[in-house]
């Protein structure tokens, strides 16, 4: 990082770059997630939902490529071995063991509503001291709102749908 890109910063940068690995690590989770979830995934809408939750996986793998330039930029070292990223992350990974579509989303909701508090977190932490951190996490926190209200809304669409067939059985 050069001279004037650093004297500009207003940061703990170590604090930071432990704070984006600790993103780094819950994309990479949050990815397999996604993707694991979406080859087992069984029920309704599956084949509506499943290429949904493949762009979904894809949007966290260019998270993760955005957190590791920026480690890097501010003099870093990305995590290096996935044995830590159980460590560095907050969020939790649940293994897909029930394939059923409600089960597999539900799980992906929650992973959605704990990246969202990261990057609420990160946005706080570098507000007015780190204008470039500040962007890339504000725009990936955007990514993740959208990601949390789709998952809601195919939701919402087969609780309808199953409201809907238990009418017809009456
Ligand atoms: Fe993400
Ligand atoms: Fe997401």
């Amino acid at each position: 990082m050069g001279k004037k890109a650093v004297d500009i910063l207003q940061i703990d940068v170590q604090r930071l770059i432990e704070l984006l690995n600790a993103a780094l690590s819950e994309e990479w989770l949050a990815y397999y997630q996604y993707w694991i979830g979406s080859r087992l995934m069984e029920g309704p809408m599956r084949s509506e939902i499943e290429p949904e939750l493949l762009l979904h996986a894809t949007q966290e793998f260019n998270h993760a490529t955005l957190i590791v330039s920026r480690i890097i930029q501010l003099g870093g070292t990305p995590v290096l071995h996935p044995r830590e990223w159980f460590s560095l992350a907050r969020c939790e990974y649940e293994a897909p063991t029930d394939p059923y579509v409600e089960v597999i989303l539900e799980q992906n909701l929650k992973g959605e509503r704990c990246a969202i508090q990261r990057y609420k977190e990160l946005a706080d932490f570098t507000n007015g001291k780190d204008h470039t951190t500040h962007q890339m996490v504000t725009t990936i926190l955007g990514e993740e709102l959208e990601h949390e209200n789709d998952i809601e809304e195919w939701l919402t669409d087969l609780q309808r749908m199953k409201d809907e067939l238990r009418k017809l059985r009456l």
